[in-house]
């Protein structure tokens, strides 16, 4: 239910940012402070996941890409690893026919073929499911780190280069992002970490060159639709000089 209140109004369209990134950090110290299992942080993140997916669709965001699983992740307990792609499994099987019918495409960047053989069938399903929608792109980042996309671009180039395709000087910052996983995507205008951690964690290295970004101390679980509207709010009263100086 949209609230009549002014803070919780959508912003004007024409001021969105195209492409929202987040670093959805907190789980498990939500957990921690109520003496909960890191695992039941995980369950009302996915909860946030969905309320953030779902507004983003209602207010116009073109593509919505969710940091959900690191490189750097697989180091976690298997424990917390395995609860973590027990419900990855359970959102796509929950969310699929929502994303069908609110029109969004799912994509995914990472090393998706590490994945459980079980997630990656149920990731295959909803990624031909909702393959021909076009309202909104939800990427989620899965075994994803920014330096091994990038080291995988490096090596396509080195290939093509090997195999004579190319000179060495057509190695520009343009046709190397034809190799990130994040190709047929504009980069971020904005992006999001919960929790207060001023780090970027590996994510989307190359794309947030020129990224504005917003760090709130509210840990993931917590974060509502208001907080994000209030973000998305303000990210219009940022200068984006791209090196430049003010107009
Ligand atoms: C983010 O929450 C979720 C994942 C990285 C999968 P964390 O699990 O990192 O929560 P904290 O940072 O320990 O609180
Ligand atoms: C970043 O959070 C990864 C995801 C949100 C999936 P982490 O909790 O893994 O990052 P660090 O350890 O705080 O840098
Ligand atoms: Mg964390």
């Amino acid at each position: 239910m949209k609230s009549k209140s002014a803070d919780n109004a959508a912003p004007d369209p024409s001021e969105l940012p195209r492409h929202v990134a987040v670093i959805m950090d907190g789980n498990g110290r939500w957990a921690k402070k109520r003496m909960l299992n890191r695992v039941k942080g995980h369950e009302r993140g996915a909860d946030t996941v969905r309320t953030v997916v779902r507004t983003s669709r209602e207010i116009g965001i073109r593509y919505l890409t969710l940091y959900a699983f690191s490189t750097e992740n697989w180091q976690r307990p298997q424990t917390e690893i395995t609860a973590l792609m027990t419900l990855l499994k359970r959102f796509l099987d929950s969310e699929t026919r929502e994303m069908i019918d609110n029109n969004i495409r799912l994509n995914v960047i990472g090393e998706k073929e590490r994945l459980p053989e079980d997630v990656q069938n149920v990731f295959d399903q909803t990624l031909s499911a909702t393959a021909g929608n076009d309202g909104m792109c939800l990427t989620l980042a899965l075994s994803y780190g920014g330096r091994a996309e990038i080291a995988r671009a490096a090596r396509a180039a080195a290939q093509a280069f090997k195999d004579g395709q190319i000179d060495v000087t057509e190695i520009t910052p343009e046709y190397l992002s034809g190799f990130l996983y994040t190709a047929e995507i504009p980069d971020p205008e904005l992006l999001i970490r919960t929790s207060g951690e001023i780090r970027v964690s590996n994510f989307l290295l190359w794309q947030i060159a020129y990224t504005e970004i917003f760090v709130t101390p509210t840990l993931w679980p917590d974060f509502t639709r208001e907080e994000y509207l209030d973000i998305l709010k303000h990210f219009k009263d940022r200068e984006r000089r791209f090196g430049r100086v003010s107009s």
